[in-house]
């Protein structure tokens, strides 16, 4: 494994934010990782792994080892008459493994299409749109201990999935390194196409019987319209997450804005409000200072219009939530990993 030394990370986060890695490689092999572990060359400094980097606020420079995850291939490893198990490398890009399985007509994902990142950067943060959530389709996946070097493999009640939230981002935070990810889709679909604006498309375009490309196709569709391309304009998706609140909470809130959204949480009393919601109505839409910004169409996504710093883009990021909870008293909590 070939490891190089003060390497800028802008083609390596979708904010593009220019910060350099004290040392920088790319795992193609959980082998050669482990080879390099025991050499004990690089025992000194932490190592950062990362995926696409599309969930992570660089504010800094990293003094540590980024490994880039390279991991690849795409393997069906069971099948049966109605279902199918289908593997991933984590170095896997997720849209791309969106798109095989829509192409041999495996369902379960398709709503989940072009949502930025690899396919093992997905159960950290149990990834979802549009109504699905990867947990819905997740069967298993295979992590490196990292600190017995056993790989361990861990089901969907071991990885603790909630609302963006996994085992990954609490008790084995920093504790593992996801190889690879196996997802059990559906051979007869059952598409999900009640949620947001998919419907409205399907209507647009008087598809009556929609196919799971039909779907894929009106979630890649809506996305665009909304959400900036992080290939032209830095961005990492929702910066926050949807708020979810106690029932009296969420009383008090209608009863104060009678014209908010809000959606039921599964199994519970609690509310979730749109981030984007609050955001827009404290009048942050469309903001720009310098080239830090607000996206103009989807109040949840901060944008890097070309020279912002991960610290203008943190403060930015502050001074929303301290409009949002002085306006509303919800307090938002960020769904972006800050570095
Ligand atoms: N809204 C506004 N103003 C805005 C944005 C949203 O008022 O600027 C309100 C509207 O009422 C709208 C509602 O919020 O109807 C929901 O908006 P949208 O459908 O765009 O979804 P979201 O709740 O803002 C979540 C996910 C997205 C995912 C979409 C679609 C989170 C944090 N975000 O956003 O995920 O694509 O639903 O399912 O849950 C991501 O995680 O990076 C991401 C993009």
């Amino acid at each position: 494994m070939k490891v190089f030394e003060h390497v800028s990370l802008k083609p390596h986060n979708t904010f593009g934010l220019d910060v350099k890695a004290r040392f920088f490689a790319e795992i193609t092999s959980l082998e050669a990782y482990i080879r390099l572990c025991e050499s004990g060359k690089y025992a000194q400094v932490p190592h950062l792994f990362v995926g696409g980097g599309s969930n992570i606020l660089l504010t800094k420079d990293v003094d540590a080892l980024v490994l880039k995850m390279d991991i690849m291939g795409i393997e069906v490893t069971q099948e049966t008459e109605e279902h199918i198990w289908v593997r991933a490398g984590a170095g896997v890009i997720w849209h791309d493994f969106v798109q095989y399985a829509v192409q041999h007509q495996w369902a379960g994902i398709e709503n989940l299409a072009l949502i930025p990142g690899t396919v093992g950067a997905a159960p950290m943060q149990n990834i979802g749109a549009y109504g699905v959530e990867i947990k819905d389709t997740f069967d298993y996946l295979d992590a490196l201990n990292l600190e017995t070097g056993v790989l361990e493999r861990f089901d969907a009640a071991a990885c603790q999935f909630g609302y963006r939230e996994s085992f990954f981002k609490h008790a084995g935070k920093g504790l593992y390194l996801i190889a690879s990810v196996c997802f059990k889709l559906a051979k007869k679909a059952e598409l999900h196409t009640a949620y947001g604006a998919i419907q409205d498309v399907l209507n647009e375009q008087g598809i009556q019987n929609p196919s799971i490309q039909d779907v894929s196709n009106a979630v890649i569709q809506i996305r665009q319209s909304k959400l900036p391309d992080p290939k032209e304009i830095g961005n990492s998706g929702s910066f926050f997450k949807n708020p979810t609140v106690s029932a009296t909470e969420a009383e008090r809130l209608k009863a104060s804005f009678p014209n908010i959204p809000s959606y039921p949480v599964m199994g519970s009393t609690e509310v979730k409000f749109p981030a984007g919601w609050f955001i827009e109505q404290a009048g942050w839409k469309g903001f720009r200072d310098g080239d830090a910004g607000v996206h103009a169409k989807q109040a949840l996504v901060l944008v890097n219009y070309g020279n912002a710093t991960g610290l203008q883009l943190l403060a930015l990021s502050e001074k929303i939530k301290k409009s949002v909870e002085s306006k509303f008293g919800v307090l938002l909590e960020t769904e972006v990993n800050i570095l």
